[in-house]
């Protein structure tokens, strides 16, 4: 019974691949930012990420077009949520009648944020994303409503968090007390999924470069989140991507902001360590 879903599961996998039309190297071509944030595309894959050699960013993945459009602030519509969170940051909100930049003073404050969360809180005794720290200041130091996890307003504001690191080495640490959460989403990561009964791995480690239907497969990076997606017309977070790439095996997938996806957030992130900081970057 087993053999026989883990051969259907294999079986689905290979007739998604073959509607796709082959394989296609990423390109190597160089992601210079408004001609001055010179990205890293590829470094060496951390230790523990074993089925590479070279870590390489979505961003190689994706056609000229596309990628043309995160070259420049002009032309990346995910900058329009960045210039909403910068209202936003200036804005009074809550009980004490304080804005993010009575503390903060500018977004650029936060920089170097992005490139090592999600990350260990000693006050709280777990792992914590942007989101969850936005929420914690809003809350617990500012008197205010939390915002959705997945809501837009979060969702711009994470991409004014992400926009101000752009440029810097993502360096997501794995050890210390993060070390448990770390491997539970090291354990999700192989897990098999849904009726597909497909891993994050089966596509994102064996498949890498693969046409999958009309799209070419990437590693599944996240250090260009949250990335605008040109299909939905709207900034996207990590974790409602990775909900998207579940359900598409058609399993039940766990809500946003659950220590699963926030587990899996930080695996996921540590295998981007020694890429640049992208977010927003911009995709299909
Ligand atoms: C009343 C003061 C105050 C206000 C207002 C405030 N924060 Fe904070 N914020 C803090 C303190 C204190 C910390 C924790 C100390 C630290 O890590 O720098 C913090 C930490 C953070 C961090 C993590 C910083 C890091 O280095 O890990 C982020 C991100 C952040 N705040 C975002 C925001 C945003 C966005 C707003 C507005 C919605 C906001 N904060 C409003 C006081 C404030
Ligand atoms: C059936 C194959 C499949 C599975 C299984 C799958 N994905 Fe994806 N994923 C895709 C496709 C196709 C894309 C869009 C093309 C790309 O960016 O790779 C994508 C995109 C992504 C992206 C966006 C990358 C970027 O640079 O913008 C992330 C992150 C991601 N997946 C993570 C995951 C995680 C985590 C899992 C497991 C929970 C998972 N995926 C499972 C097919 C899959």
């Amino acid at each position: 019974m087993r053999q026989a879903a883990r051969l259907f599961g294999s079986g689905a996998l290979l007739a998604l691949l073959m509607a796709g039309s082959g394989s296609a190297d990423p390109d190597h071509d160089d992601l210079i930012v408004n001609g001055e944030i010179d990205m890293i595309e590829r470094a060496p894959a951390p230790p523990y990420v074993e089925a590479f050699d070279e870590i390489i960013s979505g961003w190689s993945f994706r056609s000229d077009e596309t990628q043309a459009l995160q070259m420049d602030d002009f032309d990346n519509p995910g900058m329009l949520g960045v210039e909403r969170a910068r209202v936003m940051f200036d804005t009074p909100m809550g009980s004490g009648g304080q804005a993010c930049s009575s503390c903060h003073e500018t977004p650029e404050a936060l920089r170097g944020v992005r490139a090592t969360y999600p990350k260990w809180d000693e006050e709280r005794q777990t792992v914590q994303t942007v989101e969850m720290q936005v929420n914690e200041c809003l809350t617990e130091r500012m008197g205010a409503e939390p915002l959705g996890y997945d809501s837009p307003e979060m969702v711009d504001m994470a991409a004014l968090i992400a926009s101000v690191s752009r440029g810097m080495v993502v360096n997501v640490a794995i050890d210390g007390p993060a070390r448990p959460v770390w491997e539970q989403g090291r354990e999700l990561y192989y897990t098999r999924f849904g009726q597909l009964e497909l891993a994050c791995a089966n596509c994102h480690e064996d498949n890498a470069g693969r046409m999958i239907r009309a799209d070419h497969l990437s590693q599944g990076q996240i250090n260009g989140f949250p990335t605008y997606r040109l299909n939905n017309a709207a900034l996207i977070s990590v974790h409602n991507r990775f909900r998207g790439c579940i359900r598409d095996t058609r399993a039940e997938t766990f809500p946003v902001g659950s220590p699963e996806l926030v587990a899996l957030e930080l695996y996921v992130a540590s295998r981007g360590n020694g890429l640049t900081v992208e977010g927003p970057a911009v995709r299909n």
